[in-house]
């Protein structure tokens, strides 16, 4: 065996003994951070050391130092796992080490981010014209968007903002809710459009916009106007409502961006789908392929309805770089040069499971999650916050009211949970109270992990409230 296939082979037996026992092992991470660097920090030394000492020890490193977040009891942030064949396709990424810029330097790329393209679209219900860019997640996605659309309101007012900046453009009116995502404000204020001189609508008890309160700030503007909504609240789930903020953003003239960086998915069912009705007439839509749709990280994915004004935004040329002229080329859609291949996954994903599968997952993460709301529910102590409409839960301790009794409660419950390692999720503040945030995400995820981890949380609180 050639030194490469040894050392590929160990790596591959390093990756399938940690996913092998995902399921079992403690949630959290298990390592500090000292020992992470006792183990990994040794100065670099001048000469080689063996490739399998190098990559032993990592899968060392890795069973104590990495959450399992891969696994079926991972309920933090809005963290997907990866489908079996997206993992697989990863690799394969890694092995052929294509840069996807433009068609020539890999035309495999360049025609899986087509095909893929176009089965996004498809699955999501956005124009079948909607051009696509594959990107390191949904915060890059939102930029992606947001660069497009500023593109297309200063070109409409007759400025070119690539050429000259935003020195002396005519002002953007930028309208976001009170509940966009905080990628959101970073995407507007690395595009030179300032994260504090947007315009907040407010939104209702589940964080949803006020669709008659947007038509309100929107009637009294002129000029180039973006208006931010969102598909799935970070803490709740819940949808802005998109049918009419379109409506109001379509007769203010103004580009309408949407982040749906998990609640997209909701398009690929037809229970939920309504939820996300109007998504289809926004100008741009960002979204993440490593949350929901169970894809290895980075990959996050932005659509575009208008592709020339994407193109414009993003690319540049020079001589030595051979475009293409009948080919995708795919530096056009993203803000990145050189790259991964990332589409590989996604692909992968897709083609493995099928419109059906995706659906499913869809389904029965959101089913999966009335299920823990549902268990938790049945706990006096327990309150559930959150009309629980899609795949996010709201957990308070003590009182669903504010209370600086059951915060102090509901924080000493979370950090107790992450300690006890049955599952692992992760706290946030919901109109001014501390509560337990779960996001179901996983494909692997069961509803006998949904009843063990719910009998773990009610053993903490218990165990929280004995110690008042
Ligand atoms: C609504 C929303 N938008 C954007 C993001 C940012 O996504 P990423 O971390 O993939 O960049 C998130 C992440 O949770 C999100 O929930």
């Amino acid at each position: 065996m050639s030194n490469r296939t040894h050392i590929l082979a160990r790596a591959a037996q390093h990756g399938q003994r940690y996913l092998e026992g995902i399921g079992d092992r403690f949630v959290g991470a298990m390592a500090t951070g000292d020992e992470l660097r006792a183990l990994l920090g040794a100065p670099l030394g001048a000469g080689p050391i063996p490739e399998s000492d190098v990559i032993d020890v990592l899968a060392l490193a890795a069973e104590r130092g990495t959450v399992a977040s891969q696994g079926p009891r991972y309920f933090g942030f809005v963290t997907g796992g990866s489908l079996p064949a997206a993992t697989a396709a990863d690799w394969l990424v890694s092995a052929w080490d294509q840069n996807p810029g433009v068609f020539v330097l890999s035309p495999l790329i360049s025609v899986i981010e087509t095909i893929t393209a176009g089965w996004l679209r498809d699955l999501t219900g956005l124009p079948a014209q909607a051009s696509v860019g594959f990107v390191t997640g949904c915060q890059a996605a939102n930029f992606t968007a947001l660069a497009a659309a500023r593109h297309h309101v200063l070109s409409a007012a007759g400025w070119d903002v690539e050429a000259r900046g935003l020195f002396g453009a005519p002002e953007i009116d930028v309208v976001v809710s009170d509940e966009a995502h905080y990628t959101i404000f970073n995407a507007l204020r690395l595009l030179g459009l300032g994260a504090a001189r947007v315009r907040r609508v407010p939104t209702d008890d589940q964080g949803r916009m006020r669709a008659e309160a947007l038509a309100r700030a929107l009637d009294t503007g002129t000029g180039p106007c973006i208006v931010c909504a969102q598909a799935g609240n970070v803490n709740t789930g819940a949808f802005d409502p998109l049918l009419a903020i379109s409506e109001a953003a379509r007769r203010r003239g103004a580009w309408l961006h949407v982040d749906g960086a998990f609640g997209l998915w909701a398009a690929t069912s037809p229970k939920l789908a309504l939820l996300v009705a109007g998504v289809e007439q926004a100008d741009s839509v960002a979204t993440d392929g490593h949350k929901w749709l169970n894809v290895p990280y980075d990959c996050g994915i932005v659509f575009c309805a208008h592709p020339d004004s994407h193109r414009r935004a993003m690319s540049m040329s020079a001589a030595y770089i051979m475009e293409s002229r009948a080919e995708r080329d795919p530096h056009e859609y993203v803000p990145e040069e050189s790259r991964r291949g990332r589409a590989v996954p996604v692909y992968a994903a897709l083609r493995s499971i099928g419109r059906d599968g995706l659906r499913d997952l869809v389904e029965r993460c959101c089913l999966l999650a009335r299920r823990m709301a549902s268990r938790l529910g049945e706990e006096p102590a327990l309150h559930v916050l959150n009309d629980v409409c899609l795949n996010q839960v709201l957990v308070r301790l003590g009182s669903p009211s504010p209370d600086a009794g059951a915060d102090a409660r509901t924080k000493a419950m979370i950090e107790r949970i992450q300690m006890d390692g049955t599952c692992w999720a992760g706290g946030t503040t919901w109109h001014g109270m501390a509560a337990l945030r779960i996001s179901v995400s996983n494909w692997s995820t069961t509803g006998s992990d949904i009843d063990r981890s719910a009998e773990a949380i009610v053993r903490v609180a218990r165990t929280v409230l004995s110690e008042d």
